[in-house]
């Protein structure tokens, strides 16, 4: 199977209106779009997406921000598509992520608190296929 990647544009994202933006810097890139749709996340979903950050000083702001708004869900697939959209979304902090990536161009600190940073993309191909049960059921 070709690979496949689950990307969310997070509430902050969804709410400026660049779902469009974030969604055709990844299909420009040549990254094939299979599946899109916009929901209000859960508790449970948000629980078991961030999983693997649970005790972390971040998890509850994390998943209290990501409740505060709809978010839009989106499986893409392509070769080497997990690392392709990484480099496209570019790192979690967005003052310093470098500009031509998502983040370094549309996003920036907004005070102290929660990281708003966009989106939301796959760390592997595993990761993916878990993310994508957890977003697709
Ligand atoms: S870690 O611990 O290195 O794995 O953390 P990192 O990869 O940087 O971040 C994991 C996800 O947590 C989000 N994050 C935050 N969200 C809100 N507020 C704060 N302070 C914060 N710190 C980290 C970060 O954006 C990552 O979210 P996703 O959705 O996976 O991109």
């Amino acid at each position: 199977m070709t690979e496949r990647s689950l990307i969310l544009v997070k509430p902050d994202g969804v709410e400026r209106g660049l779902t469009g933006e974030v969604l055709a810097r990844i299909e420009r890139k040549g990254y094939q779009l299979v599946e899109l749709k916009k929901l209000q996340a859960t508790e449970e979903i948000l629980q078991e997406h961030y999983a693997e950050h649970q005790g972390k000083p971040f998890f509850q702001p994390l998943v209290d921000f990501m409740l505060s708004g709809p978010v839009v869900a989106a499986i893409f697939e392509g070769d080497r598509v997990v690392e392709g959209i990484r480099s496209i979304m570019g790192p979690s902090e967005p003052t310093v992520a470098p500009a031509g990536t998502i983040r370094g161009d549309l996003g920036r600190s907004w005070g102290a608190g929660v990281q708003k940073n966009l989106v939301h993309g796959s760390d592997s191909a595993e990761s993916a296929e878990r993310e994508i049960a957890i977003w697709f059921k």
